[in-house]
């Protein structure tokens, strides 16, 4: 099996992401990189990354018009990352154009096609919450409606929290990537994720893939920590 760990690269500066990243790379599959790092650090943090070697998530959460989608899954596409996110409440106009430009600009730079991972509902939003912008106010509900939509439009993937991962993979087809936040081994301190799964649970349950941030990054010896997921793992 391929290693499913995508280490968070929850840092502020690239000198700081890429001495995790080297501390790590061997016991890891792929780096996330977010907005935080991305705002601050820019594409050139993606191309140092790719340059070691290791796969690139690139988590910007795209979400406007089709056509900006589209040109910013391209350029995201041109950086050679492996998978990338969009919000499935842009549509299925916009998820199809994404899925569309990552198809059409990976064939024409001979590169292989990133999975355009689709999030649904932040792990952030409660009932209030989706009330509060005109929603369907039950969470598993907008869910499961948001899933089947991205994978009519086309998506290969989606990002969803370790205790959505059963019901999805009920409904959607066996060949949907999921990628799962909300981590937690139970060795590290308590933070703000309250809904977890330990890494062997969530891969049992269906995941494809684990994003893990502090129980990584945060821990006292972070190749250490990984390298015990893994280990977990089998
Ligand atoms: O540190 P931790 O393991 O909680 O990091 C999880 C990573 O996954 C963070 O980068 C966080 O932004 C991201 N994430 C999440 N929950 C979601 C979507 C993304 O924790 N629903």
């Amino acid at each position: 099996m391929r290693n499913p760990i995508i280490v968070a690269l929850d840092v502020p500066n690239a000198e700081q992401a890429l001495k995790l990243a080297a501390t790590v790379a061997p016991a890891v599959g792929a780096f996330k990189i977010g907005s935080e790092l991305f705002t601050s650090a820019g594409p050139d943090i993606v191309r140092q990354v790719r340059a070691t070697g290791a796969a690139v998530f690139l988590d910007l959460k795209f979400h406007d018009i089709p056509n900006t989608v589209a040109k910013a899954v391209a350029s995201a596409t041109r950086l050679d990352v492996q998978m990338l996110t969009i919000h499935t409440s842009g549509g299925a106009a916009m998820m199809k154009a994404a899925e569309e430009s990552a198809q059409r600009t990976a064939a024409q730079a001979g590169l292989n096609v990133p999975l355009v991972l689709g999030v649904t509902v932040l792990t952030s939003s409660d009932a209030n919450t989706l009330a509060e912008i005109g929603c369907e106010p039950n969470p598993g509900r907008q869910v499961e409606r948001l899933a089947a939509l991205a994978v009519q439009a086309g998506l290969r993937g989606l990002v969803c929290s370790p205790l959505e991962i059963a019901a999805l993979r009920q409904i959607l087809p066996a060949s949907v990537q999921l990628v799962t936040p909300g981590i937690r081994t139970g060795a590290e301190k308590a933070d703000d994720q309250k809904r977890t799964l330990s890494p062997r649970e969530a891969i049992q349950a269906g995941a494809n893939w684990l994003v893990i941030g502090r129980p990584i990054y945060a821990a006292e010896n972070s190749r250490a920590a990984a390298e015990n997921i893994l280990a977990s793992l089998n």
